[in-house]
């Protein structure tokens, strides 16, 4: 076009923060299969199902499929998956199928509940009855706390619960923990008590988010390293925690300490992990409007900011290019910790242990 501007988009540079090495968290972890066998066909519901060696067992696969992302794509060749999204989600579908897709897998994927028999009044037990019929693996995510279970009674193939109503998010709990190891692979050794203490802030309310009551229920298996928590929130919730949830944080022997001033404790924090949103049926609350992180933020110069995203104005995307932002190393991740955990529950581990 004669006489029209050049016009140029600036592309946009991959982001270099939160880039720690999966390789040395692969060093510091030894294989042992046997932790991850009984994964095999197992529903994943809950972050309570997971014992400590497990967890580690998954991050070192998840390591290793991270350090070699071009070397697996086929173990999950002639399987496929069913992702049922029932409430949105950016990060959680699109990291499952990706992760899917990566394995050499197939997907059918539903993002609207209106498309299917549940609009006519077919319950979620039939719906799973069918889905037996069709895929190896299901991925379901729904405002209802109970529509996990209620599919899972009919179901013969493993059912992943992407995150209940107010209840739980385990998938992204682990994706939480596998990028603070990533962070100091040396926190997979047990700590001595003499170590010096990870100081976590969590902003956030577990009865009201299901991202932090999941994260706070994994990281109460490993009370050596996560021993100096402590949850901030505005007061206006009375049982922050909710139902057995203060119970399995005293079985762990940890303490827990509460603020409801950020400014006042932030400059100590090691990690500051932040969430703002609970989904209420089909709609969302935000809460701790009063705590915000910004680049005039007084944290520790080491320190990590996490936040399972979708952020709100709680985070300023002002940190998105300083070395405090893990958050979106955090997202990253969580591709390759849910290809490690569909490779055992589809019982493909074999193709992909060097020893089984
Ligand atoms: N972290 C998370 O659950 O994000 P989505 O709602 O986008 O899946």
């Amino acid at each position: 076009m004669v006489g029209a501007p050049d016009v140029f988009f600036k592309r946009h540079e991959p982001d270099t923060y939160g880039n720690a090495h999966p390789k040395e968290l692969l060093r510091q972890i030894t294989e042992d299969v046997d932790y991850l066998l009984p994964l095999a066909n197992q529903h994943i519901m809950s972050a309570d199902q997971f014992k400590r060696e497990t967890l580690l067992q998954l991050f070192r696969l998840a390591a290793k499929f991270e350090a070699n992302p071009s070397r697996f794509s086929t173990p999950l060749q002639g399987k496929i998956l069913i992702s049922a999204f029932y409430e949105p989600s950016t990060r959680t579908r699109l990291s499952f199928e990706s992760a899917w897709h990566r394995l050499g897998g197939d997907i059918m994927s539903i993002t609207d509940r209106a498309t299917t028999g549940i609009a006519k009044g077919e319950s979620l037990a039939d719906v799973g009855e069918m889905f037996n019929n069709y895929g190896d693996c299901v991925v379901l995510r729904d405002i209802n706390e109970k529509s996990p279970f209620e599919m899972m009674d009919s179901l013969r193939i493993p059912i992943i619960n992407a995150g209940n109503g107010l209840d739980e998010h385990p998938t992204q709990a682990l994706s939480d923990i596998y990028t603070i190891f990533k962070w100091r692979p040396s926190l997979v050794k047990r700590r001595r008590a003499n170590q010096p203490r990870l100081k976590v802030g969590i902003i956030g309310v577990p009865d009201k988010m299901r991202t932090v009551r999941s994260l706070l229920k994994l990281m109460i298996k490993f009370p050596d390293v996560f021993n100096d928590i402590t949850l901030i929130h505005d007061g206006s919730t009375k049982d922050i925690y909710g139902p057995r949830l203060t119970e399995q944080i005293d079985e762990a022997g940890i303490t827990v300490r509460e603020s409801h001033n950020l400014e006042a404790v932030v400059g100590d924090l090691d990690i500051v992990y932040i969430n703002a949103i609970a989904w209420i049926k089909d709609s969302y609350e935000s809460y701790g409007k009063s705590f915000k992180l910004d680049t005039s933020t007084p944290l520790k110069n080491s320190a990590i900011i996490m936040h399972p995203l979708a952020r709100g104005e709680e985070l300023s995307t002002d940190l998105d290019e300083t070395h405090h932002n893990w958050y979106f190393a955090q997202a990253r991740g969580a591709v390759f910790l849910r290809m490690a955990l569909l490779t055992c529950l589809v019982q493909r581990t074999g193709r992909v242990m060097d020893v089984v």
